[in-house]
């Protein structure tokens, strides 16, 4: 398998044990992606970006926006860890939102997380309660996926499970 380097940015955890998970599996360096240069993980041929979904957006893409170009002939995936249950459709929205332009065409899979009210920062917390409320005036059909949750979750609750990290595993070993 070649070299591969998993570079994470988790603000509450989930995306940080996945990282771990899989550095351990598939013996991989893991690297916290903030602050990195592209000097600082050229020798690795292969790069896993892991990060948390915050109002859509996957934490830590910047790194790959600004140096997929330092970085030729290297193989990447991301894996986006959220709340919202895993499906097809969650998982198009998250490739449509986050994999544009140079970023088109890199692998996205996607992992459940974990969620803990008493843990968010205070600004989480603000927004956390303007999405809750919101979601509880709603018809429970009317709800989005994410929604439903935010309004039904009894916290602190993890998804985590080491199976969403199989397709990534096999994009690894370049099934
Ligand atoms: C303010 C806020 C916004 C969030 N937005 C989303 C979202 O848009 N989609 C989603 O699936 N999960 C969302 N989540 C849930 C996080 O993605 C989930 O807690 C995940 O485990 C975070 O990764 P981390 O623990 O590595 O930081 C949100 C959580 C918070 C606190």
């Amino acid at each position: 398998m070649a070299k591969t380097a998993v570079l994470f940015r988790s603000k509450y955890g989930a995306s940080k044990q996945y990282a771990l998970m899989l550095g351990r599996k598939v013996s991989a360096e893991v690297v916290e992606n903030e602050g990195l240069t592209p000097q600082l993980v050229e020798e690795f041929d292969t790069i896993v970006v892991i990060g948390g979904v915050y109002a859509g957006r996957v934490s830590g893409l910047d790194f790959l926006r600004k140096n997929l170009r330092a970085l030729p002939g290297r193989r990447f995936a991301v894996l986006a860890v959220g709340a919202t249950p895993d499906s097809p459709d969650n998982t198009a929205e998250l490739v449509k939102r986050n994999m544009k332009g140079d970023l088109e065409g890199i692998p996205l899979y996607y992992g459940r997380g974990a969620f803990d009210e008493g843990a968010l920062s205070f600004v989480d917390k603000g927004l956390y309660g303007v999405l809750r409320k919101a979601a509880e005036k709603m018809r429970p059909e009317e709800r989005s996926p994410l929604e439903s949750v935010l309004s039904d979750a009894v916290s602190p609750v993890s998804w985590v499970d080491e199976a969403y990290l199989a397709p990534v595993i096999s994009f690894l070993s370049g099934e």
